[in-house]
């Protein structure tokens, strides 16, 4: 398999960028499971698997840096250095920069094969016991509080589910999403309602 030279390169690029970082929902094993899935598709859909191999593994360095929700520009703009660096091929680094650079916009029409497989996995690890994990963590990375993490979860999964490209992606991970989306369910039902919480905030004012 002609793609799988670049596979040791890449994954020590990603490693290198999350040393010392202490961001699990994002390092080299969140893109390790997103290449699990990505691989599948990709050889069904008769993908360039070059391409998809590079933006999998480099999309989401850019975390390294921020805990931004949008970081699809700045994990592409250490990619690019990353692919330099490593020798892959130059007619195909703008193709990977793509896919990198718009795996964060949910609204984003993408128009090539590689760009909608790496947003159907990459969204994939959203779901399953793993994805509760990356949820919790990352939200709470980013400041904020369980409350407001299940309320907004419950719709955000709902949203990833339905915005997946394709059909074989549903059938990967509709088990795991139901298992996620239960989860926050039953979070959010455990916290209480929203009543008590306008009163106490009522209150504290
Ligand atoms: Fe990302
Ligand atoms: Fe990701």
């Amino acid at each position: 398999m002609e793609y799988s030279k670049w596979l040791y390169a890449l994954s020590e690029e990603c490693r290198r960028e999350f040393k010392g970082r202490r961001m699990e929902s994002h390092d080299l094993n969140h893109s390790m499971r997103v290449w699990k899935n990505a691989e599948k598709l990709g050889k069904e859909f008769n993908a360039d698997m070059e391409v998809l191999v590079a933006a999998v593994f480099l999309h989401d360095v850019g975390v390294a840096h921020t805990n931004d929700l949008k970081h699809g520009k700045e994990s592409a703009r250490i990619a690019r250095k990353a692919l330099e660096r490593i020798g892959f091929p130059e007619g195909k680094i703008s193709s990977a920069l793509e896919a990198i650079e718009q795996h964060d916009d949910v609204k984003k029409q993408r128009k090539s094969l590689e760009s909608k497989i790496l947003f159907d996995c990459d969204n994939m690890d959203a779901f399953g016991a793993v994805g509760v994990f990356r949820y919790l963590d990352i939200y709470a990375k980013r400041g904020w509080g369980i409350r407001e993490i299940a309320e907004h979860v419950c719709e955000n999964v709902k949203e990833r589910f339905r915005n997946l490209h394709f059909r074989q992606s549903r059938k990967i991970c509709r088990e795991n999403y139901e298992f996620t989306r239960k989860y926050f369910l039953k979070l959010k039902k455990e916290l209480g309602s929203n009543y008590f919480r306008k009163k106490e905030e009522k209150r504290e004012n």
